[in-house]
This record gives structure tokens, sequence and C-alpha cells, in this order.
């Protein structure tokens, strides 16, 4: 046994010695303490940032919850009721060259899909149901929706006119693509092109729209409304609306034709069009995994409504404006005014929005820009040679044939994607087709006339910087 004693002996030994190591090499007892402290610091704010991590995932799958189930579902087996049941529910797809090169996910709403070819589908649809909702409106008794618009919406609101009973007036600025102006001609649509004119001349293309819906009828209406310029005329006479409210009178009232003024830019069923449908899309496409949304601004419809929707679920989302050149409200969200004052809108009297870029950038504060505006985090200026690179790098690397407004919003979302984390999330609108821009934003002959560079190697540099 004594082989075993002395094997005791040497443990005891070896302990004893490594007891006096770690014994000598022990902190002193304040520096035992800080180590003891910080460690429940650790802790503590680990478990802090699960519990916030925890309860913004609540919130966003509460928030993506509560999103209604859709009512129809393009490509899916239903038929759809009418040209109205494909407004909407647009895809969202990846842009896979710039999600690629950058290492994120850079999702486009594909709202040229719409039957109308572009975003404003969503809001002629919103408007004219609104209207018909308030008892403005009144199917297939020959009345006129009157709309100043760059075209887009024009389009939208004799598509969904012509479904649902209703003709359109639409008026433009002269310089506005051709293209345009064909569509709504075989659409039906009564078309007027008037020089582009500042907000301030009675000629202006709103101004004008809103004069042709009041010289439509004998009367006007009244709209109950304190927030939009919405204008209804009858041709009614003055004594069925002001005589005694008899049932005659009122028969007579609703099936004269009336004279609609849809106020795209003061009209706040603009707003909703996408606070209801684009933004929550968008949250149920996502899961509510969005890190930040970008967008261009010609009403703020789409800005402001979508943002708003988005944000209620995932309150740290960024939102961010792309603006052409020539447009105001690049300045107004850096800086908080939109110009040096003699620039204003209505203090020259000339076109302000000089660019390439059709549907987005504007020089003054519209009703629907203004209900988003305290959202919008930042802004980037994005000039006619980037949009034009963008357009044609995205043709030649996804087959996208995208219109000028997408393509600004997907240079915005590059220099984005740039200052956001690897696997960042962010999503925009990809609003109408390129084949609505032939004979502007995709001529080669146009852009050299205005020497506007063709430069794909833009885009790749933007990528690589
Ligand atoms: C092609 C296109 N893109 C974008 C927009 C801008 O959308 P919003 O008016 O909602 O700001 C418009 C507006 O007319 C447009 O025509």
């Amino acid at each position: 046994m004594s082989w075993i004693a002395a094997g005791l002996g040497t443990a005891t030994a070896w302990a004893d010695k490594l007891w006096i190591r770690v014994s000598t090499r022990l902190p002193h007892r304040l520096t035992r303490d800080l180590i003891l402290g910080l460690s429940i610091g650790i802790a503590f704010s680990l478990t802090s940032t699960r519990l916030a991590i925890f309860a913004q995932e609540w919130r966003r799958s509460r928030a993506t919850k509560s999103i209604p189930r859709r009512p129809i579902e393009v490509r899916s087996d239903e038929a759809v009721p009418g040209v109205v049941g494909l407004i909407g529910n647009t895809p969202l797809v990846r842009i896979n060259s710039l999600s690629d090169a950058l290492g994120v996910d850079i999702f486009g709403k594909a709202e040229f899909l719409n039957p109308g070819g572009s975003v404003k589908d969503r809001v002629a649809l919103r408007i004219i149901e609104d209207a018909e909702a308030r008892g403005l409106l009144h199917p297939h008794t020959g009345s006129v929706l009157f709309e100043g618009t760059v075209g887009s919406t024009g389009i939208s609101l004799a598509t969904v006119g012509k479904a649902k009973g209703y003709e359109a007036h639409i008026i433009m600025p002269s310089d506005v693509a051709i293209d345009k102006v064909l569509v709504l001609e075989r659409l039906g649509a009564t078309v007027e092109r008037v020089p582009p004119v500042s907000i301030v001349d009675q000629n202006q293309f709103v101004n004008l729209a809103r004069r042709r819906a009041h010289e439509f009828g004998n009367v006007d209406l009244p709209t109950n409304s304190t927030t939009d310029d919405i204008v209804v005329s009858t041709t009614a006479t003055d004594d069925d609306v002001h005589g005694a409210p008899t049932p005659r009178h009122r028969d007579a009232v609703e099936h004269k034709p009336r004279g609609f003024f849809a106020d795209q830019f003061e009209n706040s069923s603009n707003f909703d069009a996408h606070f209801r449908g684009t933004g929550p899309e968008i949250l149920r496409q996502t899961g509510g995994h969005v890190d930040a949304f970008v967008s261009g601004a010609g009403t703020g419809g789409t800005i402001s409504g979508t943002s708003a929707a988005l944000k209620r679920a995932v309150p740290d989302l960024k939102v961010v404006l792309a603006d052409p050149e020539g447009s105001g409200l690049f300045n107004k969200v850096k800086y908080g005014v939109m110009f040096a004052s003699q620039e204003s809108e209505g203090t020259k009297r000339r076109h302000q929005v000089d660019t390439v870029v059709e549907g987005i950038g504007i020089n003054r504060i519209t009703h629907n820009f203004e209900l988003g505006e305290a959202i919008i985090d930042d802004a980037y200026r994005v000039t006619d040679a980037e949009a034009v690179a963008m357009s044609r790098y995205l043709v030649a690397n996804d087959g996208l044939f995208l219109g000028s407004s997408s393509a600004c919003n997907l240079v915005a979302c590059v220099r984005l994607a740039k200052t956001m984390p690897r696997g960042a999330r962010i999503v925009t609108i990809l609003c109408d087709s390129g084949a609505r821009h032939q004979t502007k934003f995709w001529s080669d002959e146009y852009l050299a006339k205005h020497g506007i560079p063709i430069d794909v190697g833009m885009i790749a540099d933007l990528l690589a910087a």
C-alpha cells in the first residue's frame, strides 16, 4: 500500500502547487468586483437587446397579421371581376444584379403590371370609389373625370373610368412624352395639351383641369370637404339642385352628367390608396422584414401613404426620397426649405422641374406630400444621366425595361444600400414600363439632342465606389 500513499502524496503536492499558482494570479478584490459587475452588465444588456428584438418582432408580426387577407390574387387560378380586379396585389421582384453586387436585397414593387400600366391605377380606383361612396359620382350617367396629369394618372383614370362607366378629359403639359398621349387617345379620353407653366398661371394643367370641371356643368355641387379641392359640377338645373329636395329633384340631379375634378395632388384618396394597398402588400410580401423604403414624389401619395403604413409596423424603417434634377423636394427634406425664395413656384413664371424624368419632382408642397413629410428621413438627388444609365443597366443585366421614375428610384436604392449593413432589405416602386417613355427617356436621339449622356459604366462605377 505504500505505493498508494506515495501516489496520494504526489497528487496532493501537485494540487497544492496548482492552487498557489492560481491564487497568486487571481485579481485584486476590486478588479474581481469590476469583472463581476461587467459580466452582469453584459448579461443584462444582452437580455435587454433580446427583449427589444423580441418586442420588435412581436410588433411586426402583430402588424402583418392585422392586414386583411387579399380579396383577389392576380396570377392565381381565380377569375377576377373585370379590369378593376386586376389592380394592385402586384409582385415584389428582387433586382438581382444590384442586390448581388452590393450584398443586400433590393426589391421593386412591380406596379407596371397594373392593367393601366402604372402605380396610378390604385389611385384612380380609390378616387373614383371614394367619390361614389360620398355620392359625388354616379356611373353610366355621362359623367366626366377631369384631371391635370403628366400622363400616368390620366391613363389610369381613363382605364378605370371606362371599366366603371365614366369618360375622361385629361389636361397635360405639352412637353410630356407623346407615347402617353397616344395611349390616352386609344382609350377614348379627351386630351388637351397646354404649355408647361407655373402653378400661379390659370392655364397651368392642374388649374385648367379644375376649371374645365366647373365649366362642364351649370352648377357646382357641395362636396362637404375641407381638405381637398375636388370640384363636382352638374348639368342639372339650378332649380333641381337648390329647389325643394323632392324625389323628382333628387333623381334629376343624380341622373344628370357631372364634371368631376379628381385632384390627385390634394385629394387624400391618393394617400389612402397606398396606405391601404401598397404599404400593407409590401408588409405581407416581406413578412415585415424591410429596413428601408425608397420612392420619388410627384403628388407625394406613394411615398406618404406607403411609408405611413410601413412605419406603423416597422418604426425604425428608413424612408428615403429619390428626387430628380430641378425638383425642390430634396432641399425640403434635407434642409427644410425648398429653394431660394426667388425660385419658388409661383414667383418665377416658368416650368421649374427641368428633368427628363417624368412623374416625379415638384416645386410645391402638395397635401399628399405633406401627409408623410415628417416621416421621410433622407433624400438623394439623382441626375438625368444617372437615371438613364440605370435604365440601360437594368435591361442589360436583369431584363427589366423600366420608365424614368423607376430608374431614379433604383439609383437612390444603390446609394442608400452603400450606407447600410450587408443583408439589408430595401423596397422601392417600379412605377411604370419603359414603353411609356420611348420618345424621350428611351430615345437615344432625344437624349443626344438635350446633351444627356448614355453611359452605362456610371452604374458599374456607382456599385464599385
Ligand atoms: C411614372 C410615375 N412615377 C411616379 C409617380 C409619382 O407618384 P406620386 O404621384 O404618388 O408621388 C408618378 C406620378 O404621376 C408617375 O407618373
